[in-house]
């Protein structure tokens, strides 16, 4: 075991570089077991509370599917059923969901909220998505990327589009782990200075490094990740029309991948708009790993309820 049991994975500002890549090398591990077809059933009798007040495909199956295999069971759970809709307060629920679950995973809006619940639960609660981060994206994120470049020191990763909460994790993530991390994204829509910062200074230690511009040229540059991201994030759909606008020189096309390394690997956390924040021909294309990454998120989250919940 890798010495997690009981913590919360809120966000990634939590974690030390140490802590990270021992996930994600049970991540690794898990993935071998689960290809050869072995049995590894630490969190039997062990239940995962799921909620989720947005929509979901990866997080919701991979999580569901990864505590069964891992001998356990995930119980999903909609706010627009559970009490918790209707105003019961976040501590009531965390206590009452304490006495019943070993773990809960929550995707919401308010990181806060997230916070709040993790304050009054007595078991580990992992963030599944907020408007502000999505640490379980960036582990898989990350194993993905130490399969296909064999490391992550080092490896220069640009991320084009919304400073959102995927562009939050990846620059937190990469930071810890010290890459180089290109964040570029139109005036207005660039990470908040608050993230960016514990960043940059997450990086001065690690021997990373963060940039954020306006300029999706220069973070393309000799990249060796390129990651977009969807444009409206989910509650952002009003916006829709005026963020087309602002990010239409910030799609990644085949033009913006030949200024990166020629060996430069495509990620995308999924779900994508072909024709907007990428091309078809990029999505769809040899240098693109995404369902790859998709993939990981049941390897590397089945390695974090390992650590948290065994
Ligand atoms: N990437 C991701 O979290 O996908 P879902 O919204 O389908 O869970
Ligand atoms: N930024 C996107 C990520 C979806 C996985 C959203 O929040 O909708």
């Amino acid at each position: 075991s890798v010495g997690l049991s009981g913590r919360d994975f809120l966000k990634l500002t939590d974690y030390s570089s140490s802590e990270l890549s021992d996930l994600i090398e049970l991540g690794h591990d898990l993935k071998k077991k689960q290809k050869s077809g072995k049995v590894f059933e630490p969190l039997q009798g062990k239940t995962l509370g799921m909620i989720f007040e947005k929509s979901s495909t990866r997080t919701r199956v991979s999580f569901e599917t990864g505590m069964y295999q891992l001998g356990g069971m995930g119980i999903f759970l909609s706010t627009n059923d559970l009490q918790l809709g209707r105003g019961e307060p976040v501590a009531d629920t965390a206590n009452v969901l304490s006495g019943y679950l070993d773990g809960i995973m929550i995707r919401t809006y308010s990181q806060a909220m997230v916070q709040e619940l993790a304050a009054n639960a007595s078991i580990p609660v992992i963030n599944g998505l907020t408007d502000v981060y999505h640490p379980c994206q960036v582990l898989a994120d990350l194993q993905t990327i130490e399969e296909v470049k064999g490391g992550l020191e080092g490896v220069k990763l640009a991320f084009i589009g919304d400073g959102n909460n995927m562009a939050n994790s990846l620059m937190i993530g990469a930071a810890i782990m010290g890459m180089h991390i290109s964040i570029a994204a139109p005036e207005g829509y660039q990470p908040e200075n608050a993230i960016s910062k514990k960043a940059a200074l997450i990086a001065a230690a690690s021997g990373g490094k963060v940039e954020i511009t306006a300029n999706p040229v220069h973070a393309a540059e000799k990249a060796d990740v390129i990651y977009t991201d969807v444009w409206a994030s989910m509650g952002q759909e009003s916006e829709s029309k005026v963020r087309e606008q602002a990010f239409a020189d910030f799609q990644v096309n085949s033009k913006l991948l030949s200024l990166a390394k020629k060996d430069v690997t495509f990620m995308h956390c999924l779900p994508a708009h072909r024709g907007e924040e990428v091309m078809a021909d990029v999505i769809d294309g040899k240098h693109s790993v995404v369902f790859q990454q998709a993939e990981n998120r049941l390897h590397a989250q089945k390695a974090l309820m390992t650590a948290l919940m065994g």
